[in-house]
């Protein structure tokens, strides 16, 4: 075994000091850790599947900023967390705050909380939210509280009086941070400790480059590769699977990195959804009220866009959208590449192409030109912080006003996400006209066959996708197009929280 491949303890630091643990099963989650082990109980369990928001917590970890290294803060759910990912983090909780913080405050001056099991989520999700903006010297609208709050949820106080503390809080005196000068030392030291191998039940391992992953995937083509955990935490929070050898994607340096070059924009399987979202919305701005509904913002931290495609369920939200841009696939297995088309990438419900050992290096997506058009639509049950009954992206390039190529991909119509092939040849050089949509929308009805569940019936989903046809057509046409505001029943979001 290599001096890296040696086993040790998971490190982090927590209230006040580094924090080792060594005979805890690697899927325990930071919820349990704390409630259970550390004795704090001020962070809630609710729903123990990402939904609710009671559980919140802050993760920091060592950034460079302008000055310095400084410490980022993430809220996150410890729920869905398994705790090895804290390796070489801090965590902060409620019990932190002490409650002096201009977010605890507030919330006791607006009257935001009545039964108060919800409280401590909110709390920590308004002061990563105020300390942000503090330390960009902005303030968010109440819109904007709302989004960095939509995946909290509260049942008896009501969200108006926590948004007037979200209000407040940037009106009240900041709290006192000497803490940070001694978490900021820790951090610097636990960068020295060596990547984390953690030899307890199947084993934990956390690699920080690209050529040690690659090997390890190679090497343990059985282990399951763990990124942001948003999917898989609830296989053992809700059906209670034993995920086996797990091999962490989040360390790896070489796969944070987004670059736009030679008319490409590559994002690494290790971008935060959070950051993945901003980058598409940077390019294709049609894109920023889907990135805002996918999920809520401590989701978006932890999970990747990697994961959203390598999970392939039928109705991910990201598929549709990558599938209509044209995405490729970066793939890697040890020392080769290759890249497969996203088009080619499901073979059936929730089963693609990867290889054993292999695994998904980035995402590629060819850069917008002028006579584009994209349009990224999600229909669910509630608006915010919900999973989709249909979703879909919808891509056309046009010359003048003929359409040149199409691409038209929805998710919730079938056991993949898919292209919808017969509308796409009805409108390809076609002019961009009413008669053209209405061939398409016949056609639609020829590529799918949806089926019922839960979330929608396959007649409602049949109609909802041709009228998201229509809704595309309508914003897009030469004569008269409709503006958002005409086409939207909510107000037009203007961006997320960082
Ligand atoms: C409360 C909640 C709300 C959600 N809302 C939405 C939503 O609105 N829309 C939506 O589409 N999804 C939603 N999800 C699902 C989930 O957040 C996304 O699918 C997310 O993108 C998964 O990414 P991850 O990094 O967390 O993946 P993980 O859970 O870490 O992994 C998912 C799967 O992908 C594999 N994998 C991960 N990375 C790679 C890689 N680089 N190469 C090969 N395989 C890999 C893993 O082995 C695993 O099989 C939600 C989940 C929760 C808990
Ligand atoms: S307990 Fe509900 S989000 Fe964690
Ligand atoms: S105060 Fe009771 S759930 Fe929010």
């Amino acid at each position: 075994m290599s001096q890296d491949a040696l086993s040790r303890p998971i490190r982090f630091f927590h209230r006040g000091q580094v924090v080792q643990v060594s005979a805890l099963a690697p899927t325990t989650t930071v919820l349990s850790w704390l409630r259970e082990h550390a004795g704090c109980v001020g962070t809630k369990e609710g729903c123990n599947e990402g939904d609710c928001g009671a559980c919140t917590v802050q993760v920091g970890s060592l950034v460079d900023g302008p000055a310095g290294p400084v410490i980022d803060y993430q809220p996150l759910n410890s729920c869905i967390q398994f705790l090895p990912t804290l390796d070489g983090k801090a965590l902060r909780t409620v019990e932190d705050l002490g409650g002096q913080h201009p977010a605890q405050r507030a919330m006791l001056e607006c009257h935001g909380s009545q039964c108060g099991f919800c409280t401590p989520g909110f709390v920590m999700s308004l002061a990563a939210c105020h300390d942000r903006h503090r330390l960009a010297g902005t303030l968010p609208t109440r819109q904007a509280l709302a989004d960095d709050l939509s995946g909290n949820l509260c049942r008896c106080t009501g969200y108006r009086s926590i948004l007037d503390a979200g209000q407040r809080m940037f009106e009240l005196a900041p709290a006192a941070t000497e803490g940070d000068a001694a978490t900021l030392a820790a951090l610097q030291a636990l960068a020295n400790d060596p990547p984390l191998h953690y030899a307890v039940a199947a084993g934990f391992h956390a690699p920080q480059r690209m050529d040690a992953l690659a090997k390890l995937c190679a090497e343990r083509p059985q282990a399951r590769l763990l990124a942001g955990g948003t999917d898989i935490a609830l296989w053992v929070n809700k059906q209670f699977r034993d995920l086996g050898e797990l091999v962490y994607l989040g360390r790896v340096e070489g796969l944070r990195s987004i670059t736009a070059a030679d008319g490409e924009l590559h994002i690494g399987a290790g971008v935060s959804l959070h950051r993945a979202w901003a980058a598409l919305a940077l390019h294709w701005p049609q894109t920023l009220e889907m990135g805002l509904r996918f999920a809520s913002l401590p989701i978006r931290h932890a999970g990747t866009l990697a994961g959203n495609i390598a999970n392939g369920s039928p109705i991910g939200d990201a598929a549709p959208l990558l599938m209509a841009l044209g995405a490729r696939l970066l793939l890697r297995h040890g020392g080769s590449q290759r890249q497969l088309a996203l088009d080619d990438f499901y073979l059936g419900y929730m089963h693609n192409q990867l290889l054993p050992g292999e695994f998904v290096e980035a995402l590629c997506l060819p850069l917008p030109k002028a006579g584009q058009v994209l349009r990224a639509y999600k229909l669910s049950k509630r608006y915010d912080s919900d999973i989709s009954g249909l979703a879909c992206g919808l891509w056309l390039e046009r010359d003048g006003g003929r359409v040149v190529d199409a691409r038209f991909a929805f998710g919730g119509m079938a056991a993949t996400v898919c292209r919808a092939r017969q509308a796409e040849a009805a409108v390809r050089g076609q002019p961009w006209t009413e008669p053209t949509l209405a061939a398409a929308m016949a056609a639609l009805a020829q590529d799918f066959r949806p089926l019922s569940d839960l979330r929608a019936s396959a007649a409602y989903r049949a109609q909802a996708a041709a009228n998201l046809l229509r809704r595309c057509w309508l914003e897009t046409r030469d004569a008269q197009p409709l503006p958002a505001s005409a086409t939207r029943i909510w107000p037009q979001r203007s961006g997320a929280g960082a």
